[in-house]
């Protein structure tokens, strides 16, 4: 049985908080993706701007991870690590940020397009973003965490894309991977129950071609098997009384 927990009033606003900022990294970063910039330079700026918000990013040092932010690009399915690599018109770029401030970690992604994008590349990251939302629309009290990974698999699948299973969502709080692991796929009813004051992310990996993944040599990038194009979006979402808050949304996209 894992043990869920359920945040006090006090620690939610603290989340609310480390979420805010994780949210505003990524809006600061989108104007510097253009085709000739390099994937360090984007880590570069984002881990000035979580220090200049007296946080530090969770990623540095996580289990080794050498960078401040994942940056995956076309068939990279999510652990991309920043380095030399200049973007070029029409890929796809998940930036994936994870801010740690006053001891509580806040984590949300995005799947950009470089310059012009490209069919495959829209259509990719259409149907992950929605493959997101449909998840986070499942989540209500008395509800179950198979609710969110049935509606994310049905929707992929009637898109005849696929959903990585080997990577899930997590709970998240004083430590960036809490219990449960958020399974993107599944039945819905089964699985624990949601429950007001949980906190987790939902964050589906979304296949053009097939599911299956490999571990590059770097023991850190997950790409697809068959070189497809994978994409994904993530927010930490807080189960309420009423249903959900999306702690990570700056735009109110997910009132509801
Ligand atoms: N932010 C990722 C997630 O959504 C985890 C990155 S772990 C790292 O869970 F070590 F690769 F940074
Ligand atoms: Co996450
Ligand atoms: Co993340």
């Amino acid at each position: 049985m894992p043990t869920i927990l359920i945040k006090t009033p006090d620690e939610i606003e603290s989340m609310r908080a480390t979420c805010r900022l994780a949210a505003q990294t990524l809006k600061m970063i989108e104007p510097y993706v253009q085709p000739g910039v390099t994937t360090q330079k984007i880590n570069d700026l984002c881990h000035e701007f979580i220090l200049d918000n007296h946080a530090k990013p969770s990623p540095l040092n996580y289990r080794g991870f050498p960078k401040s932010i994942c940056t995956s690009i076309n068939q990279q399915v999510c652990h991309g690590i920043p380095g030399s690599r200049v973007l070029n018109s029409g890929d796809i770029l998940n930036i994936d940020v994870t801010t740690y401030l006053n001891g509580f970690h806040g984590d949300t992604n995005k799947t950009f397009h470089v310059g012009i994008p490209s069919p495959k590349g829209l259509r990719i990251t259409e149907i992950a973003k929605k493959c997101l939302e449909v998840g986070i629309r499942a989540v209500r009290p008395k509800g179950f965490f198979g609710d969110i990974g049935a509606a994310i698999e049905t929707l992929a699948l009637k898109h005849k894309c696929s959903v990585v299973r080997e990577y899930c969502g997590h709970g998240i709080g004083r430590d960036f991977h809490e219990e449960p692991a958020v399974l993107h796929y599944g039945v819905a009813g089964t699985g624990a129950g949601l429950k007001p004051g949980m906190i987790f992310t939902i964050e589906p990996m979304i296949n053009l071609g097939r599911a299956e993944i490999r571990l590059l040599p770097d023991k850190w990038t997950v790409v697809t098997k068959d070189h497809s194009l994978s994409a994904q979006f993530e927010h930490t979402i807080l189960v309420t009384p009423t249903g959900f808050e999306v702690l990570t949304d700056l735009d109110g996209e997910y009132i509801h």
